[in-house]
């Protein structure tokens, strides 16, 4: 029946492999939600515009909605004969309600259809992707609150290199995210504009009101104006908006999966600086002592599987001409996916940090469980406070290049007796500057590095308090 759609033009029907090859339905029809929506904005305009009927509009109306119950209920028939998702919605229509179902289309293509059903069904899923980013910082902040003293070892090459607040550790992440929510909100901006009126792409000649059908869908900006793509062409055809949301969402992965990293090394034996709760590992069919930290590493893994799309979004675009090519509907599954890998991703990434709510105590619980003894005992290693004793013979008048050899020259005997600088008897520090006192083992000890880097940005624990409470507050507003 498909060929029969089209018009008396085709002499002969569809092949079936070809009907396979070119129908999208079985994954678009995701986008039904948007596509009535859409639908509804744009009938609405037309009749107020009296290009259709108020009785015509009155009989959209109520097919629609019970094209809606019939898909919500699961008794909606998708046919890959009627190729889309919106060729199958209109079809139903007409079936249901006849020539104000044929009278829809009018003033509209496909092309600026589509256009304007992925980009509601994105900006919804975008206030998803917000909150989740919300919940990932507060999961994170409030793993922080209970770690600012915590000292980790803070590492440069992977190699012990100062001393940190744990605390301060994990607002690097709450800043990483808190960014990605920034640029999700920026993509917005331009997500939300409306293609509708562009036709199929050279606009159209019914007096169509394209700034009623933005404003019904909420495409306006932060001062209530309509938010109308300009051009037709443009609008029809690209989906850089769709590439913008794919790059902003491949970093929040890079961002997961570097945490996971991080969460991986830190619950290895050798490390033993963290446990996540067991629900979050799974056991080996070997080795009975496992516990393996399959979530952050399937985060790291989907990383690859976000980039990859977004490679592939881009290339889509790549070489087309103006204006709309069938190439657009590739670009629904990379951007599907995205949205669901990373929704999953940090849904599970919150509770795994922060825990669950008890519904009986309201306290969070299963988070993270911080070994901060294991960590303070690793910090100690590897003269983490080396740079510490280096600024010290700066303040006592050494320029900074010759402190830093005088202190290499220290660790190197600090190794030699296998111990701390911070062990090293005065006598034995006397050695490499007489201007040594005995007010260095404050600076030698982890708390008093900590503590000395004050200045905004800084690890000192008054910093990070402040820090925490500034992320609190903007995450409450
Ligand atoms: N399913 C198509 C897509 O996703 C809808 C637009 C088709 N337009 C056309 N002229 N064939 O892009």
């Amino acid at each position: 029946k498909k060929s029969e759609a089209w018009s008396a033009l085709f002499s002969e029907p569809m092949s079936e492999l070809v009907k396979r090859y070119t129908a999208s339905v079985f994954f678009d029809q995701r986008l039904w939600q948007a596509d009535i929506t859409g639908s509804l904005a744009h009938a609405d305009m037309l009749a107020a515009q009296k290009i259709i009927g108020a009785d015509d509009l009155a009989a959209i109306q109520k097919g629609m909605a019970q094209i809606r119950a019939e898909i919500e209920g699961g008794q909606f028939e998708w046919q890959l004969d009627l190729e889309d998702v919106h060729l199958n919605i209109e079809a139903r229509l007409t079936q249901l309600v006849g020539d104000a179902g044929k009278r829809l289309h009018t003033g509209r293509s496909r092309n600026d259809q589509v256009a304007t059903d992925v980009r509601l069904w994105l900006r919804g899923e975008i206030d998803l992707i917000t909150g989740l980013l919300s919940d990932l910082q507060k999961a994170l902040l409030s793993v922080a609150e209970q770690n600012v003293d915590t000292i980790l070892p803070g590492f440069t090459h992977l190699q012990v290199a100062q001393p940190v607040s744990f605390a301060h550790h994990l607002l690097a992440y709450v800043e990483m995210f808190a960014r990605d929510a920034e640029r999700m909100a920026d993509v917005r901006k331009r997500v939300n504009r409306l293609p509708l009126g562009s036709a199929a792409l050279a606009g159209t000649t019914y007096p169509l009101d394209r700034e009623r059908v933005a404003k019904t869908l909420g495409m306006v900006d932060e001062q209530g104006q309509a938010c109308i793509c300009q051009n037709s062409l443009d609008a029809v055809s690209d989906r850089d908006f769709a590439i913008e949301f794919s790059a902003a969402a491949s970093l929040v992965m890079v961002h997961v999966s570097r945490l996971s990293e991080e969460l991986i090394l830190w619950m290895s034996q050798n490390f033993g600086f963290i446990k996540i709760a067991d629900r979050f590992t799974t056991g080996s069919s070997i080795m009975p002592q496992k516990k393996n930290p399959d979530v952050p590493e399937l985060a790291r893994g989907k990383t690859g599987r976000v980039v990859g799309h977004l490679m592939g979004l881009i290339t889509l675009m790549k070489g087309q001409p103006l204006a709309y090519n069938k190439d657009n509907q590739e670009d629904k599954e990379p951007l599907f996916d995205t949205v669901d890998t990373l929704k999953d991703t940090l849904r599970i990434f919150s509770e795994m940090v922060g825990g669950q709510v008890n519904p009986a105590t309201g306290k969070l619980e299963g988070g993270i469980t911080v070994n901060a003894p294991a960590m303070e005992q690793a910090a100690l290693k590897g003269y983490a406070t080396a740079t510490d004793l280096a600024d010290y013979l700066v303040k006592k008048g050494l320029p900074f290049r010759d402190a830093h050899e005088t202190v290499a020259h220290a660790v190197k005997a600090a190794v030699s007796h296998s111990c701390d600088l911070s062990e090293l008897p005065l006598t034995v520090l006397l050695q490499f500057n007489k201007s040594i006192e005995k007010d260095v083992y404050e600076v030698l000890s982890l708390r008093g590095s900590l503590n000395a880097r004050n200045t905004v940005g800084g690890t000192a624990p008054a910093q990070v308090r402040q820090q925490i409470a500034r992320h609190r507050a903007r995450l409450a507003s």
